[in-house]
C-alpha cells in the first residue's frame, strides 16, 4: 500500500531498466535509483530488497528504504554486475562468481537429523542456527566464539535483522545463548562481541550463564563521525568460561611493541627489550585494550564484501589464547567465514553456522585459500605486531607488486 506521499515509480539500474519492477518513493523529481546492496538468492526467494533513492535536489538527499521485486533471473544478474564491478586495482576483496557459488554450495551441510561429531567438523553448516544447534552433538566445542547482530537493523545480503527493544534484544540474546551452552566442554571458553549498546544488555546474561573473566575493549579505527556526540569506535569482547579451570595461552598471544624509552642496565645490555636491525623491541603482556588491530580494508586479501566482517588478527588472539591445536572452535554465526579461516591456520578444527548462502561460500573459499597461504596479517614469529608494521615485520613483503612501498593499513 502507498503511504501518504509516496509515488510509484519504475526501477532502473545503471545498465537499464529492471522490467516491471516497482518501488515507491516518498519525493516527485527523481533522478536516480541505486540498488544499494547483495540480493539474496535462498531458494524460492524472490523478492526483498532494498532501494536507495536519490532526489533531484541535492540538498534534498533523501535515502528511502523500500520494498521491491524481482525476479530470480533477474536477482542473479545483479549479482553477477556486483562481481564484475570495477575494482581499483589494488582491491584484494574476494568474492565468488556464480560457477563458484554453484560449487561450494554442494560442500555446505544443512542439518536435520541429530548429528555425531565427525559429520560437522571442519563444516560450514548453512542454515538457521535455531535450527540447526538442537541436532549437534553435546559437549563438543572447546572454544565458542559469538559474533551475533548488534541491536541494529541490518541488511545481512537479504537477510534482514531488525533493531528490537533493548529487552527484547537481551532475551534473543539469551535464549540463543542458552542453547549453546550443552554444546560446550567443561573447560570451553566464549568470547562474545558487542558494541557499546549491547554490552550492557549481554553482560548480566553472560554473568547469569557463564564465569565473566573479562572484557576487551577493542578500538577499531573506523567508524562514521557524528555531528552531536563522540565517533563511535570501539567494540567490547566479553571473555568468559564455563568453569574456572580452563586454557589460556598467555605467551601465544603477546605483542611486539617498538620501545620508547630504551633503558639499558650498568653493563649497557637492553633492560626487558631486545636490539634488532630492523628496531628496539619488547614483548609485552597483552591487556584487555586492543589498539592494534583495523578492520578488513580492501586492500587486505582477507577482505570481503560482507558488512561486519572481524578481522583474521583479531580472531587469531581469541584462538592462540583459548584453545590448544587440535580443540574445536565453533562459531554459530559465521558470516564471512573469519573464525573457520584462522582456526584452520592455527591448527584448530572448527565448526561454524551461517543464514547466508553466498557468504557461506566465500567462507569456504577462504578456508581453501588458507590450506596454501596460513599466514595471518599482523602476526608473524610467533608475535602479534602494531598496526601499520609490516616494514618492520618483513622488509621483503613491505615492497607491492608495483614496487611501491605498501604502509596504508598493512597491519
Ligand atoms: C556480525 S555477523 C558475523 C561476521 C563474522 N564474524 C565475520 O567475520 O564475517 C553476523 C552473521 O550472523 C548471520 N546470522 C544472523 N542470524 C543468524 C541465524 N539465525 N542463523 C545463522 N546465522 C545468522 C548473519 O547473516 C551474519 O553474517
Amino acid at each position: 500500500m502507498r503511504a501518504p506521499g509516496q509515488e510509484q515509480i519504475a526501477l532502473t539500474s545503471p545498465t537499464g531498466s529492471l522490467g516491471a519492477s516497482m518501488a515507491l518513493a516518498n519525493k516527485q523529481s527523481l533522478k536516480r535509483i541505486k540498488i544499494a546492496s547483495a540480493i539474496s538468492l535462498e531458494p524460492g526467494d524472490t523478492k526483498t530488497q532494498y532501494g536507495e533513492v536519490t532526489t533531484s535536489n541535492s540538498n534534498l538527499r533523501s535515502t528511502v528504504y523500500t520494498n521491491f521485486w524481482l525476479t530470480k533471473s533477474l536477482a542473479l544478474k545483479r549479482i553477477e554486475e556486483r562481481i564484475m564491478k570495477t575494482r581499483a586495482p589494488r582491491n584484494r576483496t574476494l568474492t565468488c562468481t556464480e560457477d563458484e557459488i554453484t560449487v561450494f554450495s554442494s560442500d555446505l551441510l544443512q542439518l536435520s537429523n541429530p548429528t555425531a561429531m565427525e559429520d560437522i567438523t571442519d563444516r560450514v553448516i548453512h542454515q538457521d542456527l535455531r535450527e540447526a544447534v538442537p541436532l549437534l552433538p553435546r559437549s563438543f566445542v572447546d572454544l565458542l566464539i559469538l559474533d551475533p547482530p548488534y541491536n541494529l537493523t541490518k541488511n545481512f545480503n537479504g537477510h534482514v535483522f531488525r533493531a528490537k527493544e533493548a529487552e527484547q534484544y537481551a532475551v534473543w540474546f539469551e535464549d540463543m545463548l542458552s542453547a549453546m551452552l550443552p554444546l560446550l566442554t567443561s573447560k570451553a571458553s566464549v568470547y562474545v562481541c558487542s558494541d557499546w549498546r549491547t554490552s550492557t544488555l549481554i553482560f548480566p546474561v553472560l554473568d547469569r550463564y557463564l564465569h565473566v573473566q573479562n572484557r576487551i575493549t577493542w578500538e577499531r579505527e573506523k567508524g562514521r563521525g557524528a555531528k552531536a556526540n563522540w565517533k563511535n569506535n570501539t567494540e567490547d569482547i566479553w571473555f568468559c568460561t564455563v568453569g574456572e579451570d580452563y586454557t589460556f595461552n598467555i605467551d601465544a598471544v603477546k605483542l611486539k611493541r617498538k620501545v620508547i624509552a630504551p633503558y639499558r642496565q650498568e653493563d649497557g645490555r637492553p633492560k626487558d627489550w631486545e636490539e634488532s636491525n630492523s628496531g628496539n623491541y619488547r614483548l609485552t603482556h597483552p591487556s584487555n585494550v586492543w589498539t592494534d588491530i583495523t578492520v578488513p580494508f580492501w586492500s587486505m586479501p582477507e577482505n570481503t564484501d560482507h558488512p561486519t566482517q572481524k578481522p583474521e588478527k583479531l580472531i587469531a588472539k581469541l584462538v592462540l589464547a583459548s584453545s590448544l591445536a587440535g580443540d574445536l572452535v565453533f562459531d554459530p554465526f559465521l558470516g564471512s567465514g573469519t573464525t573457520a579461516v584462522v582456526s584452520s591456520k592455527l591448527g584448530r578444527r572448527f565448526c561454524g553456522i551461517e543464514l547466508n548462502k553466498e557468504y557461506c561460500c566465500w567462507a569456504l573459499k577462504r578456508i581453501q585459500t588458507a590450506k596454501s597461504d596460513p599466514t595471518i596479517q599482523g602476526y608473524s614469529d610467533g608475535v602479534f605486531w602494531e598496526r601499520n608494521s609490516l616494514s618492520d615485520q618483513n622488509p621483503s613483503q613491505a615492497k607491492s607488486g608495483n614496487g611501491q612501498t605498501m604502509s596504508l593499513f598493512d597491519v
